[in-house]
């Protein structure tokens, strides 16, 4: 059968990423990926889940293998907004939706929020994965410059003038406010400020993605936006157990004022009519157990290690002529620029040749023509051994790259 004619407008709209199809390369055996975003599975802590499961079984059998309401477990809502509450966030439990991933999260607020052809602003670059889900309900971005400290605010006000002057309210503002995937960055406390100051005089919602913040190795701890919105309830937050615990329970948490969150769950009722009950009570026991924030600092200490390898040996092996990369202070990612004339995208293949890939940055990018010298690379996954192999072999081909003065495509 021809299911060609059948497909709704928006599914003939959809394309595979371009970026997933090229990393298929990297999965010849003996590449060294620092592509991926996986948490390192050596940070699972299986016996704490193990025996939480024994626990769930023994106490919750019947309401963990049931169905559980859209906005999640009430016990794992309480416990997040409980753990929010001891990083200063305002929480109420009726705020809190547990969703199948901060993923979902992202569909989500495109589902409630996004009309074909609103404007999103997000920083450059951004979560392709977020571009992904605001790109499915027909979203614009209008893009902010960032730098070492983060999205600009003046950049911010700028674009926001911009669209009022063209008679457009966006949607929203998006940001990963810590350590940012992919650019390893955070906003600052002064920024945060100035855009919640921002956000008030332009009467804009801000979307906080926040799935890092808590795996800080160095430095002192930024507080969220969401804590800085002084009772305005204009800062939507996510949060996600899958970076501090396991991904692949699928759990997650928005925070949102609670007529929106009303919203959300009528939304998510259409997709899935509830999150996975067994994870969500397995993570209430861990974090109201503590285990969640005894285990946290065992991850911190192994990505510090990785971070520490990796920079260590680009300090080392990438060539030093106009290439500049993050000293990521947490999180799962670095990320680098090289001198303009070089195309990361083209220049992949000649790294899978060498046994050795990364995530060429101009994905993370909402405009064309832009991010084509970046690159992304995660220290968090691969061994120490072979995030000095492959960052050796790298710095090769980058040396190449750049001495060809290829101009960009
Ligand atoms: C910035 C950001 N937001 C959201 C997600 C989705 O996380 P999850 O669906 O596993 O909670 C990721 C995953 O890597 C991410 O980097």
């Amino acid at each position: 059968m021809d299911f060609g004619p059948l497909y709704s407008e928006r599914t003939h709209t959809m394309k595979a990423s371009e970026i997933r199809e090229l990393l298929k390369l990297t999965e010849k055996p003996n590449v060294i990926s620092f592509a991926g975003g996986l948490p390192n599975p050596g940070t699972f802590p299986v016996k704490e889940v193990e025996e939480a499961v024994h626990r769930v079984l023994r106490d919750h059998a019947k309401s963990a293998l049931q169905y559980s309401t859209t906005e999640g477990v009430a016990s794992l809502r309480e416990a997040v907004a409980e753990h929010l509450r001891k990083d200063g966030m305002r929480v109420h439990p009726d705020e809190v939706t547990i969703t199948n991933g901060s993923q979902q999260g992202l569909d989500l607020l495109g589902r409630v929020f996004i009309n074909h052809g609103d404007t999103i602003l997000v920083a450059n670059p951004t979560y392709l994965g977020a571009l992904q889900s605001f790109n499915y309900f027909g979203a614009k971005y209008a893009t902010c410059d960032s730098d070492a400290d983060g999205i600009i605010p003046a950049s911010v006000e700028a674009r926001l003038v911009e669209l009022k002057k063209n008679g457009i309210r966006p949607k929203f503002l998006y940001v990963v406010s810590t350590f940012a995937n992919p650019s390893g960055t955070t906003i600052s406390a002064a920024r945060r400020r100035k855009l919640i100051e921002i956000a008030h005089a332009h009467d804009l919602m801000i979307v906080e993605d926040d799935p890092y913040g808590k795996l800080r190795f160095d430095g002192d701890a930024v507080p969220s936006m969401h804590s800085m919105d002084k009772g305005e309830g204009r800062v939507v937050y996510l949060g996600t157990f899958s970076k501090i615990l396991v991904p692949g329970f699928r759990l997650a948490w928005s925070v949102a004022p609670i007529e929106a969150t009303r919203k959300m769950v009528i939304s998510k009722q259409s997709v899935d009519l509830c999150t996975n009950a067994f994870t969500q009570y397995i993570a209430a026991d861990l974090l109201t157990g503590g285990i969640i924030d005894r285990h946290i600092p065992e991850i911190i200490s192994l990505y510090r290690k990785k971070r520490d390898v990796m920079l260590g040996a680009m300090e080392k092996h990438f060539p030093k002529e106009g290439t500049t990369w993050t000293k990521s202070q947490g999180g799962l990612f670095t990320w680098a620029e090289l001198p303009k004339h070089v195309n990361t995208t083209k220049m992949l293949v000649d790294a899978v040749a060498k046994d050795v890939a990364y995530v060429p940055g101009k994905s993370f990018f909402p405009e064309p023509d832009v991010g084509y010298n970046t690159m992304r690379l995660n220290f968090s996954y691969p061994p120490d051994d072979k995030i000095k192999v492959g960052i050796e072999r790298l710095g090769g081909v980058m040396a190449e790259w750049i001495a060809k003065k290829q101009v960009l495509a």
